[in-house]
């Protein structure tokens, strides 16, 4: 009944745009389940990029894969481009014996998402240089070693300048022009207080560790690369204060491109009003911007509820498209509700089974939306 609906749904909505041909329920592979979806991508050609965050199992699935490309035309690690993926903490451990300085990286995690953009012409925005979540803390440490004494600035300094140049010079050399963007910091600002929040980077280096961080990528990132500062609840009062704070700062450094707005919301709070008070007051800054996890959680799977999380991604969407200006880019954070990292509370386009919900239509067609 439900696939009947989707292809009826699908039919009606015939004379839209763009149309990518996708299977919108793949088991057993059966051709009477393909139907014609609108593609995101091609709807929002002329505005922005459209994209989303995938993990590298899903990345080695063809099908899958080919479903996502279908839809979207940037890709986000999900975890594998993070510097618990990235930082080779034994091979550091080594090294270190010699040079406290030195730094290991490997990449095969992210490798399968790499080298599907590569193949497939699609972009990339690289997640995350640095951040105070999922990083090793021995990256801090003497020797790499747990529980040793924190290293000192420069030696922290001189470890993050080699972590951000070895990552550019891999990309460079083996995946030329796929990344096109990256968050350099990540979610420095302290919720309640606004000021920089306490990290073992904040801690080590002290508070230049962001403006450091992005020099260095500007100094070793390939040229036009876009360079981002990224965050989330931008549209709660003392987190944002503190957030144009920090922006305004980086950018009187120079090396800053944009800003990323996280949006992983809810669908009672944060409101919509309050999220477009954020996003013009950010975007007055003049900074590119993106939207680089997008999410909206529901309580329960019911139809109610999908009606109300479609009304609110119709709603940012105008948005958006009212700012497509400086929006580089529009990332949903996952494809399915089951694969999300709240799965439990629905948050994504698409059902477990890959059919469309009302949000997506909303994305759509956010001017169906009252
Ligand atoms: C999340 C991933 O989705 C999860 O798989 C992982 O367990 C934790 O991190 N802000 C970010 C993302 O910048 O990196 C986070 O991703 C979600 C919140």
């Amino acid at each position: 009944m439900r696939r009947f609906l989707l292809v009826l749904l699908a039919l009606a909505l015939g004379g839209l745009p763009a149309c990518a041909e996708a299977s919108a329920t793949p088991d057993n592979g059966s051709t009477e389940e393909v139907v014609e979806l609108p593609s995101l991508k091609e709807i929002y050609a002329d505005r922005f990029d459209v994209g989303i965050c995938v993990g590298n199992r899903a990345a080695s699935q063809a099908e899958y894969m080919a479903f996502v490309e279908s839809q979207f035309n940037i890709l986000t690690a999900e975890n594998e481009l993070k510097p618990d993926a990235v930082l080779d903490v034994g091979m550091s451990f080594v090294k270190a014996r010699e040079d406290e300085t030195a730094v290991v990286v490997r990449f095969d995690a992210a490798k399968p998402i790499l080298d599907y953009a590569k193949e497939h012409g699609m972009k990339v925005h690289g997640h995350v240089l640095v951040w105070h979540n999922q990083t090793p803390d021995v990256f801090f440490r003497e020797g790499y070693r747990n529980s040793a004494p924190l290293v000192s600035r420069e030696v922290m300094l001189a470890r993050l300048e080699s972590y951000i140049a070895q990552i550019m010079e891999y990309m460079d050399e083996n995946y030329p022009g796929v990344i096109v963007s990256w968050d350099v910091v990540n979610e420095a600002v302290d919720d309640t207080t606004g000021e920089l929040r306490d990290s073992l980077w904040l801690q080590v280096v002290g508070e230049d560790y962001l403006a450091r961080a992005f020099e260095y990528a500007r100094k070793y990132a390939p040229e036009g690369t876009l360079l981002y500062y990224n965050d989330y609840n931008t549209a709660y009062f003392n987190k944002q204060n503190g957030i144009v704070k920090l922006l305004e700062a980086l950018m009187a450094e120079g090396n800053i491109d944009g800003y990323g707005f996280q949006m992983h919301h809810g669908i009672a709070t944060p409101t919509v009003k309050e999220i477009a008070a954020s996003v013009e007051r950010i975007a007055k800054l003049g900074l590119k911007l993106r939207v680089s996890e997008w999410d909206i959680t529901v309580p329960g799977n019911d139809e109610a509820n999908f009606a109300k999380q479609a009304r609110m991604y119709g709603e940012i969407m105008k948005l958006l498209i009212d700012h497509a200006d400086q929006f580089e880019a529009v990332q949903f954070w996952g494809l399915t509700d089951n694969l999300s990292w709240r799965a439990s509370q629905y948050p994504l386009l698409f059902d477990a089974d890959r059919n469309p919900k009302p949000a997506f239509w909303a994305v759509v067609d956010p001017e169906s939306v009252e």
